[in-house]
């Protein structure tokens, strides 16, 4: 399946690095090309730049890495997403990374999929550092990634991609759990960023009989 990725930012480029490096050529779609050119450059020849329409009327999977406030534009661009998969590592942030500006009623994963016409909504992405996102390795163990669609082909074809890129892929099932995601991300914000533990760690997943 073909895969774009919509920004090229922190998370976009790291998960563009991490699939490219496994092989797998990734679409960067953002609203000005020319600016991400060398940085999209430097990833080699499985990376491709170009704009948004390009890179998602070329794509099966979809990967929102932009700023949540992006996406309702993005979403109701295109009045039918044709079954594609648009997997939202966003999160609905307030400003200055402060509180999460909705949530455990409803997701920003949620609302996206009320606007997004015909796409099939898979969380996944969004509760770990771009760091852990670019490279999963850890000396202790792998780190776990939360991954919840209501279109179970969908989300096990975004399971595969976060284990091939190195994470412990978990099921969550349907979207709904978007809920616990989000404010999930914000235990990892604020550990990284206001706790002091710095962007070196991730969560893994411990189990016994
Ligand atoms: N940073 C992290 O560690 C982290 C981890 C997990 C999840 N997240 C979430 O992931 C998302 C992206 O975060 P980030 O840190 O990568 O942000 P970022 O570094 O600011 O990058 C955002 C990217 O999105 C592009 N963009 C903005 N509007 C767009 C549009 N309409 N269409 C396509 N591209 C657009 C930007 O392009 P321009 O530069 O040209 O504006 C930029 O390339 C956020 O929702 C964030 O909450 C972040």
């Amino acid at each position: 399946m073909s895969l774009s990725i919509l920004g090229a930012g922190q998370v976009g480029m790291a998960l563009g690095r991490a699939f490219t490096q496994r092989g797998e050529p990734v679409t960067f779609g953002v609203p000005e090309p020319a600016r991400p050119q060398a940085a999209v450059a430097a990833l080699g020849p499985l990376a491709r730049l170009t704009t948004v329409d390009e890179a998602v009327e070329g794509a099966d999977t979809v990967i929102l890495a932009v700023p949540y406030g992006a996406l309702p534009a993005i979403a109701q661009a295109r009045a039918d997403w044709g079954g594609r998969i648009l997997v939202d590592a966003t999160n609905p942030l307030a400003p200055g990374l402060a509180a999460l500006a909705l949530g455990t009623t409803t997701s920003g994963a949620e609302t996206l999929a009320g606007l997004a016409a015909g796409a099939r909504v898979v969380k996944a992405f969004n509760t770990t550092g771009a760091e852990n996102l670019g490279d999963a390795r850890y000396p202790g163990g792998t780190p776990f990634m939360p991954v919840c669609g209501d279109d179970a082909d969908a989300r096990r074809h975004v399971l595969g991609l976060a284990t091939r890129i190195g994470f412990e892929a978990v099921d969550l099932g349907p979207l709904k759990a978007a809920r616990w995601l989000e404010p999930f991300a914000m235990t990892w914000i604020h550990m990284a960023l206001r706790q002091g533990l710095g962007r070196r760690f991730a969560f893994g997943l411990l189990r016994r009989d």
